[in-house]
């Protein structure tokens, strides 16, 4: 028995959430990481809710904070919007292509806009834990990527500039920012913070960057969103924690659901 490929095991996926939830095609999917949680609640009808682990190639997520089901929500205008609840991290240890099988189940789901959402922390003093920020280039330091062969991918406009036009149409006041993606599961030392600043980027998480380039690959549009959870080592007093990360999710969530659900809404207006 030959192993599937991960395009393979996505049509597999999406085969199965079309059968679960009784929608064929979603048109925009979002994938919702700390803080982000309750969008799905604002942004329409649910029309089913599935736990990821019926679907082929999820798992649920034995991170404590990171929900696990999948969800299909009907908004007003008719869209379709796949909600994706069950990330799987680097760090997990399923590899490359484990982490992007979200994204790419999502393509095979007829998904031709990703949303990707993160909790992160800002390498830059100036920023205030707690406000959501528009990502607007990363810098994968994963030394890993999900394409495998001579796969040469564009990636000049990944955080695509019109779906970022069409995010502060509806939330003028965002700023954007530079993502850079380590594998973690560790926080950064004081010192990789400073050399992550002086590399050029304003915030650091651990994921995102993977998916954005799996879901370019997919030809999907892309657009990224974080939440600043803390100050990176070193800049704030004291020792990081996962806790604090959560309770910063927790406590921004009931503004963040709305906003994302604002702007899923316009993204949806402008295919
Ligand atoms: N570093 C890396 N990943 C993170 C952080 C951080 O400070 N905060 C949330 N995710």
């Amino acid at each position: 028995m030959f192993d599937q490929t991960p395009t393979e095991l996505a049509a597999s996926a999406a085969r199965d959430i079309a059968h679960l939830t009784g929608v064929d095609q979603h048109d925009i999917a979002v994938t919702l990481g700390s803080g982000w949680r309750r969008a799905a609640e604002h942004l329409g009808t649910t029309v089913a809710e599935i736990p990821a682990e019926q679907v082929t190639g999820f798992r649920t997520s034995p991170v404590q904070g990171h929900t696990g089901t999948l969800r299909s929500v009907r908004m007003d205008d008719g869209t379709r919007v796949l909600v994706v609840g069950a990330r799987t991290h680097f760090y997990e240890g399923h590899g490359v292509a484990a982490t992007v099988h979200g994204v790419r189940t999502a393509a095979a789901a007829g998904v031709k806009t990703m949303i990707l959402t993160n909790g992160a922390g800002s390498v830059d003093p100036e920023r205030t834990p707690g406000d959501a920020i528009l990502i607007k280039d990363h810098i994968n330091l994963t030394a890993q990527s999900p394409l495998v062969g001579a796969t040469f991918i564009d990636l000049t406009d990944l955080y695509s500039q019109r779906l970022r036009d069409v995010a502060h149409s509806v939330a003028p006041d965002l700023d954007e920012a530079i993502y850079m993606q380590l594998t973690g599961p560790h926080y950064e030392t004081p010192t990789e913070v400073k050399m992550l600043r002086g590399l050029g980027g304003d915030i650091v998480g651990m994921s995102t960057a993977l998916e954005a380039i799996a879901a370019r690959e997919a030809g999907m549009e892309v657009l990224g969103l974080s939440l600043i959870t803390n100050l990176a080592a070193g800049i704030q007093q004291g020792a990081l924690s996962h806790q604090e990360v959560l309770d910063t999710g927790k406590n921004a969530e009931a503004t963040l659901g709305p906003l994302l659900a604002r702007i899923i809404s316009a993204v949806s207006s402008s295919r």
